[in-house]
């Protein structure tokens, strides 16, 4: 044990020297030269001349110890499958799915897209590409055609790896058709889709392009495919996130600072040890899933459970008796699961043996006291660890690090700033520090960023400088978009965003996405999505437009067909996430006198707040609108 505030100092006094520490933890083929080069901000090099391999740190580097033991547990409860792959085993299938890769022309820094449920190939094949130096982009089951179809285009895949459907709450949800609908509209088109049939749901196989995993797989039973050796700064990923923008955005991830920084972060942060058992609820689609479900767990010789179901199936204890049969010892999750559990009968927490748990973590979204106290209270006093990040920086900014120092948390706050991060709060108008306790401030980290975070955007650097670095006045600092205080012992306490970026159940949605979506469908004019406060989703997307032909909307079915119609334009575009909870019709919205909406104010009224100043809001009858549909 020793003292955080020394290490934290440390890591950002004496930034090469530590980090060169951290660098231990992980099998380099070449050692760094140079621990981190920022002759170019905000541009940083970590470990930069340092060769290695991130499937070579997460699973053949633990043959010679623990090939034996449990790396990856399947357990779907919607298809009632449960399958252990020792590292052994785990070895085995991401070299068969590599060799399958492959023969499909994948080298290393082609791109490969993988759209695919929770089941154990999607692990598979994202091992499978970073094995041999390819860049994967995983996208989220749940988006639609038009996201995925966007994340296609951008990130140029060579190959797509999906499945013919995935599960939910018993019912199937088919992946091909929007597969196939993605590809169609995007420009770019992969040269072959592999796809893997879990008999779901029936497809044709496109000809030429279309290839059946099974088969591939059946005449690669022996495969013995090498690791690629790759800079420390080759691409390891791209993972699309959402924004102010419409596009959404490649965050782009080396190979070496993060193997690092996740490796690093098994004993300092989680407490997790080689041979201990990690439960990441999320999904393989997210950021947390990529770091704490794949490939943090796995970097540090742990078994690692990939669940598919929901938390409630077959009941609330589901979960729990995962951590029993499993001798789970982290867990983590995010904080709507947790309300959800809550509704549940609070019996079923005690009725499994959880001895084996240290900490539960949550991320993702602002915790709440009581949800935060329940779960506490439920799991008779196990640290409930919330910790703030962002799909850009791959691993958590703040946390407390009971690894390095044990402390309490403050509930309501994700604890100090960790190791590596330079965290300024700063006056969004000047750019000035806040240094004071109990100043509202931007939340923003001083470059270098630490290790694993994104390298840039994929393909394109200048909007990386400008969307993150620019948009504090007169400073260099990387925004997070996220308000914040800081209390007199460090503790932050998150706020919510800076920006047009909603949190709905842990899920982040760009509003401006939604807007562009729902503007598609042929009647409407114009339109305004802002993110309601919701007891169980944190978030939720409300939606105010005006439509062109109104002589439908005179009555109470006429509005709520339109309503279903604009729903449903959501759902085949974006996915049923971005599904605003309603659409209200208005005949005009808030605008300044310069023609600026005024999403703060409709946010304010439809959460039944004061929307604050309006001095400069040119039809304040349109507000009222809003204001009276809210409250109907
Ligand atoms: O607004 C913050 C919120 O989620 C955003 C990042 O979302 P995403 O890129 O999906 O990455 C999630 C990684 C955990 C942040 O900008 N957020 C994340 N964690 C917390 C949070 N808000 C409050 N408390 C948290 N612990």
């Amino acid at each position: 044990m020793g003292n955080f505030a020394d290490f934290h100092a440390r890591s950002i006094h004496d930034r090469d020297a530590f980090w060169a520490e951290q660098a231990k933890w992980v099998d380099w083929k070449v050692q760094p030269q140079q621990i981190c080069d920022y002759s170019h901000p905000p541009f940083a090099k970590w470990f930069v001349g340092g060769e290695t391999n991130l499937c070579h740190n997460a699973v053949d580097r633990h043959l010679a110890e623990r090939a034996d033991q449990p790396a990856l547990i399947f357990v779907s409860t919607e298809t009632n499958q449960e399958k252990t792959y020792t590292y052994r085993d785990l070895h085995a299938e991401v070299q068969r799915m590599a060799a399958v890769l492959q023969d499909m022309g994948v080298v290393k820094g082609d791109r490969v897209l993988i759209y695919m449920p929770m089941i154990a190939e999607a692990a598979f094949a994202m091992l499978a590409c970073v094995r041999l130096g390819a860049i994967h982009s995983v996208v989220f089951g749940g988006f639609a055609s038009h996201s995925l179809a966007s994340r296609i285009e951008d990130a140029s895949p060579k190959v797509i790896v999906s499945a013919d459907a995935g599960s939910r709450g018993g019912k199937v949800v088919p992946y091909k058709p929007l597969l196939d609908e993605a590809i169609k509209l995007s420009a770019h088109k992969p040269g072959k889709v592999i796809m893997v049939d879990r008999h779901l749901a029936a497809f044709t196989p496109v000809a030429e392009r279309d290839v059946d995993y099974a088969s591939e797989r059946a005449k690669h039973m022996d495969a013995v495919v090498p690791c690629e050796w790759v800079e420390s700064t080759h691409p390891s990923y791209t993972l699309y996130t959402s924004g102010t923008t419409g596009k959404p955005k490649g965050v782009q991830r080396d190979t070496g600072g993060y193997t690092v920084a996740l490796a690093a972060s098994m004993p300092h942060v989680f407490e997790g040890k080689p041979g201990g058992t990690f439960f990441c609820t999320s999904d393989i689609g997210w950021v947390v899933g990529h770091s704490y479900i794949i490939y943090g767990p796995l970097i540090g010789g742990m078994a690692t459970i990939l669940y598919e179901g929901l938390p409630i199936r077959p009941d609330g204890g589901i979960w729990w008796s995962l951590v029993e049969k499993y001798k789970v010892n982290v867990m983590f999750s995010a904080p709507t699961a947790i309300r959800v559990l809550k509704k549940q009968d609070p019996a079923l927490l005690s009725k499994y043996d959880l001895s084996s748990l240290q900490a539960l973590f949550l991320a993702g979204e602002p915790l709440d006291e009581p949800t935060a106290k329940w779960i506490s209270e439920g799991l008779n006093g196990k640290a409930i660890i919330d910790n703030y990040w962002q799909t850009e920086t791959g691993w958590p900014i703040l946390s407390i690090c009971n690894g390095v120092e044990k402390a309490p948390s403050k509930f309501g706050s994700p604890g100090k700033a960790i190791y590596g991060y330079n965290v300024k709060l700063v006056d969004d108008q000047t750019g000035e520090e806040l240094t004071g306790a109990n100043q509202k401030g931007v939340l923003t980290i001083e470059g270098p960023l630490p290790p694993g975070n994104l390298q840039t955007i994929w393909g394109d650097d200048a909007r990386f400088v400008k969307t993150y670095w620019q948009t504090v006045p007169n400073k260099l600092v990387y925004s997070t978009f996220d308000w914040a205080v800081r209390d007199e012992d460090g503790y932050y306490f998150i706020l919510g965003r800076t920006d047009d970026v909603i949190n709905v159940a842990g899920h982040r949605l760009g509003t401006r996405e939604i807007e562009e979506s729902i503007s598609s469908h042929p009647n409407i004019a114009e339109v305004a999505v802002v993110g309601v406060a919701d007891q169980l989703k944190g978030q939720v997307a409300m939606a105010f437009a005006i439509a062109k032909d109104t002589s439908g909307l005179t009555d109470l079915a006429g509005r709520i067909k339109l309503e279903g119609e604009v729903m449903k334009v959501v759902d085949n575009q974006l996915g049923a996430v971005a599904r605003p909870s309603r659409v209200f019709f208005v005949s005009a919205l808030p605008k300044t006198r310069s023609g600026k909406l005024l999403r703060r104010a409709i946010q304010a009224v439809a959460e039944g707040r004061d929307p604050g100043d309006l001095t400069t809001m040119d039809d304040p009858a349109a507000l009222q609108q809003i204001v009276e549909l809210v409250k109907a």
